[in-house]
């Protein structure tokens, strides 16, 4: 399957994607995790990503789209969850021609939702712990007000049938099952289970 997570930063697209694609035996793409590896690296990507993803803004289309292109390529017809792209419309037609090339669509789009206090709660722990640099309080804030999905990148999902919305504010494990549910493989992927 071919899978999108939407949401709000600091949802837990991260961490559902990273756990439905290990239980699936899916490639797991996060735009954001490769954004900070190249500016790990010093790459020329990767300091000019920098700039905006250190203010919560949005890093330009054309720098994502020809990154994601190259990561696609590789991954071969395994299946995917995509973490964290498309975030603008000029993405989705991007993926959609891509995908086209390869003789292969979205089956569905995931948004996950939760209240700004439980976000900002989330991403403030995740601060104490890891220290990503876009996890302060001003970039935070940043990042609410612009990164939230836009209304027409969720209809172009939904209005193909293709969007299920999914509740993140309870814990990890029921938010999976959650997704699971929605993706229609229920409790039956688990490892050990009927
Ligand atoms: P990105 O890394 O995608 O950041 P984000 O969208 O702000 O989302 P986060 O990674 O902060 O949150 P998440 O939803 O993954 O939540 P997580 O699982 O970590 O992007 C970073 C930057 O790169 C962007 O700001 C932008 O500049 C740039 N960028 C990336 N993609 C781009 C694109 N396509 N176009 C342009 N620019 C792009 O969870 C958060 C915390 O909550 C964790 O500590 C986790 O343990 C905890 N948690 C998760 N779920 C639960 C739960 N159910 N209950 C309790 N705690 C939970
Ligand atoms: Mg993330």
């Amino acid at each position: 399957m071919y899978l999108i997570f939407f949401g709000p930063p600091g949802v837990g697209k991260g961490t559902q994607a990273a756990i439905v694609a290990e239980r699936m035996g899916w490639a797991h793409i996060s735009t954001g995790d490769m954004l900070r590896a190249h500016a790990r690296d010093g790459s020329e990507l990767g300091r000019k990503a920098r700039t905006f993803m250190d203010k919560g803004m949005l890093v330009p289309d054309d720098l994502v789209i020809d990154m994601f292109i190259a990561r696609l390529g590789e991954i071969g017809e395994r299946g995917f969850v995509l973490d964290g792209f498309p975030r603008t419309l000029v993405q989705a037609r991007a993926l959609d021609s891509a995908l086209a090339r390869r003789g292969q669509a979205i089956d569905l789009a995931i948004n996950i939702t939760a209240p700004d206090d439980v976000l900002v709660e989330r991403m403030m722990g995740r601060a104490a712990e890891s220290g990503r640099a876009d996890d302060t309080p001003e970039a935070i804030r940043v990042r609410l007000e612009v990164q939230k999905p836009p209304a027409g990148l969720l209809d172009h999902y939904r209005s193909a049938g293709k969007l299920r919305d999914v509740d993140g504010r309870p814990a990890v494990p029921q938010v999976t099952e959650a997704i699971m549910e929605a993706l229609g493989v229920g409790d039956a992927s688990r490892p050990g289970s009927r």
